[in-house]
């Protein structure tokens, strides 16, 4: 039997090459070994973006539309929307009622998104308990194994933790124990060199369109050093060699020699890493466009996942409730 997995994204706003990269080639391949939930976290978004929720909508169907494209597969794997499986809230309440009080608060991404979250008021009720929900995306379909980046690991340990708990407290193991499956890939680098992100502002779409990619990648800073064409480059400061390395690897030495004898320019060597770019997400952007023309197709693949999605999640929640009496 496959082991099953489970993961989930929050639909707060448009996917880039950093969730391509830290994510998505990652469930690309794991939908192949294992058997995949893969949940839009819709709940979790409104978690933080309360304020204003319409965003959320679109994005649900706009992120879904790039995993499709850039291969998810609703044949391998189930993929759905949080909040249209109603068993998720279930669980977590009773969970809230176990997961002791201090877990949450020392919680260190917690603590953290407080003191950086500035725009947003995040001292509520419901933030405090994101971990608890995410908890029960996690244990409502058993998973074995969570892939998610580092970042995440304080909800994976607290969600093992609310397993244990639960198993101590009413004496049975419905759930075991989930292990995060680490993701490598979790710093992908932006245009700037820091880590690739929405607020930073440093991000190439997976769906940009070609000329607001080169836009970007002219807009990139390069050797500082570098003034006029004839100063010789240091391509080992630059951020547009390093993304030749990820982008164009067969020019990447050819690029390095030139920018060490001066022999090209910081315009034009952007403008063929740009090239490289939007030739590598060409067939995304194609296929992503193709399935916005007609989101029927993307509503059946919610749809028959909501489907396969509530039924594990009955089978559990019936069982949680049978053991608590409820
Ligand atoms: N908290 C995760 C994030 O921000 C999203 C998420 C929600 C998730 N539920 C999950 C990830 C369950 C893995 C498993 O990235
Ligand atoms: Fe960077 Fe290319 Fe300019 Fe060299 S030529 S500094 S690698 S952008």
């Amino acid at each position: 039997m496959k082991k099953r997995i489970l993961s989930g994204m929050r639909p707060t706003g448009k996917l880039h090459l950093g969730h391509l990269f830290g994510a998505l080639e990652n469930w690309k391949s794991l939908q192949e070994e294992y058997e995949c939930f893969f949940m839009v976290a819709d709940w979790h978004a409104l978690m933080s973006e309360y304020a204003s929720p319409a965003a959320i909508q679109e994005n649900i169907i706009d992120n879904v539309s790039d995993w499709l494209a850039c291969g998810i597969s609703g044949q391998k794997a189930v993929i759905f929307v949080q909040s249209q499986v109603p068993q998720h809230l279930e669980l977590f309440m009773i969970f809230s009622i176990i997961t002791p009080l201090g877990l949450l608060e020392r919680c260190p991404t917690y603590k953290e998104q407080l003191r950086e979250i500035e725009n947003r008021d995040l001292s509520t009720y419901g933030f405090l308990g994101y971990p608890v929900l995410q908890a029960a995306d996690i244990l409502l379909y058993k998973a074995q194994a969570v892939p998610v980046g580092v970042d995440q690991l304080p909800h994976l340990e607290l969600t093992r933790s609310i397993a244990r708990k639960f198993k101590n407290l009413y004496k049975k193991d419905i759930f075991g124990e989930p292990q995060a499956l680490l993701t490598q890939a979790n710093r992908f680098p932006g245009l700037d060199g820091r880590k690739m992100s929405k607020s930073y502002g440093n991000y190439i779409g997976i769906s940009e369109a070609p000329d607001s990619i080169q836009k970007k990648v002219q807009s990139m800073f390069t050797d500082p050093a570098r003034i006029k064409l004839s100063d010789p480059g240091h391509p080992d400061k630059c951020n547009v060699h390093a993304y030749y390395a990820l982008f164009y690897g067969s020019k990447k030495e050819e690029i390095e020699s030139a920018c060490r004898a001066s022999k090209i320019g910081c315009t034009e060597c952007k403008r063929q890493l740009a090239e490289a770019l939007v030739k590598f997400l060409e067939p995304m952007r194609e296929k992503k466009l193709e399935l916005l023309k007609d989101k029927k197709k993307i509503y059946d693949i919610l749809a028959q996942g909501q489907k396969k999605a509530q039924a594990a999640a009955a089978k559990t929640l019936s069982e949680v409730k049978e053991l608590i009496g409820i």
